[in-house]
């Protein structure tokens, strides 16, 4: 292969590698694991309102569904359900690794919050609120480090309050209310930590003080998740205009490359033999 060939042939693999950034999330057997994660997601929830209609597991694209939200490079950064739902949380959300706000407040949701939560590293806002949940408050919680807003309250929810809490540092509202949590409180340095309504804490003989409520409650949720469908739509062409943007600098530099290869190799014939640049591109692309 001629020098100037193989340059072109390099710079359209790295053309080609930008505008597939899509395809991220593709495991080498080509399968979407964010669309296999939420397909698991759904499979374990009941939906009598079918508001998951649109969640395909044929569908290449999770971040058109309804409830999804993606961040600029295509990965599902949020989950948001509306109320309707029973049936249980699927540990499959743990593969969601780019989550960082999940609100499925205000449903039926039962069985355990899965463990696997508290490693999803990006997670700021998680909102279990008002569901069915039992077992434990799974101390993994505790490793999530960028962890803002935790809303656990109005489940039926037992045991101790995890001390591994005490680590996360940027908590704004921790809500543990109504439920039925015992044991003694950790040190959690949240702006505003509610546990009334859980008898065995805040019992007559209890020295705990559960109506003590620091600031009050900041609004929440936080507006990360608005229109769902439609911040997912604007990513989306967030991304394509990206895409293109880097595809049109790239199209710059080949084309002062070619002109300088011209220049140096003082080729008067050049620009015939290629025909003209974009199909040269287009052609090695
Ligand atoms: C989660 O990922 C693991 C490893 O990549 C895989 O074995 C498992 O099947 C996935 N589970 C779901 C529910 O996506
Ligand atoms: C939580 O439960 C308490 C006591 O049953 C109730 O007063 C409160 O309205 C509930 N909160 C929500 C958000 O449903
Ligand atoms: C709360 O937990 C205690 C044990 O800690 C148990 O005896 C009680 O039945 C539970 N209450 C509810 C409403 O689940
Ligand atoms: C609990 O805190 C409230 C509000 O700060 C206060 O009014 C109340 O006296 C306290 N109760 C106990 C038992 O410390």
């Amino acid at each position: 292969m001629e020098k100037r060939e193989f340059l072109l042939w390099k710079v359209g693999l790295v053309f080609l590698a930008l505008i597939d950034g899509s395809s991220a999330t593709l495991s080498p057997s080509g399968v979407n694991y964010e669309v296999v994660a939420l397909m698991s997601i759904k499979t374990d929830l009941n939906d009598p309102y079918n508001v998951l209609e649109n969640w395909d597991a044929n569908s290449v694209d999770p971040c058109s569904w309804r409830m999804i939200t993606c961040s600029q490079d295509g990965y599902v950064s949020a989950l948001g359900l509306p109320s309707g739902l029973s049936g249980r949380l699927s540990p499959g959300i743990g593969n969601l690794t780019n989550l960082q706000s999940v609100l499925l407040q205000n449903n039926d949701i039962s069985g355990p919050i899965p463990a696997v939560i508290g490693t999803l590293e990006k997670l700021h806002t998680l909102d279990l609120s008002n569901n069915k949940f039992i077992g434990g408050i799974p101390s993994s919680l505790g490793d999530l480090k960028n962890l803002n807003y935790l809303r656990l309250n109005n489940n039926s929810l037992s045991g101790p309050i995890p001390d591994s809490l005490s680590n996360v540092k940027g908590l704004t509202l921790v809500d543990l209310s109504f439920n039925n949590l015992s044991g003694s409180v950790p040190k959690i340095s949240a702006r505003t930590f509610k546990i009334v309504g859980n008898p065995s804490i805040c019992g007559q003989s209890s020295k705990n003080n559960c109506s003590v409520v620091y600031p009050e409650p900041l609004s929440f949720p936080p507006d990360t998740v608005k229109d769902h469908s439609e911040s997912g739509g604007k990513s989306h062409i967030a991304v394509a205009f990206g895409t293109s943007f880097g595809a049109a600098f790239l199209i710059v530099i080949v084309i002062g490359l070619l002109v300088w290869w011209r220049y140096r190799r003082n080729q008067q014939i050049f620009f015939d033999v290629n025909g003209n640049f974009s199909i040269t591109l287009f052609v090695y692309r």
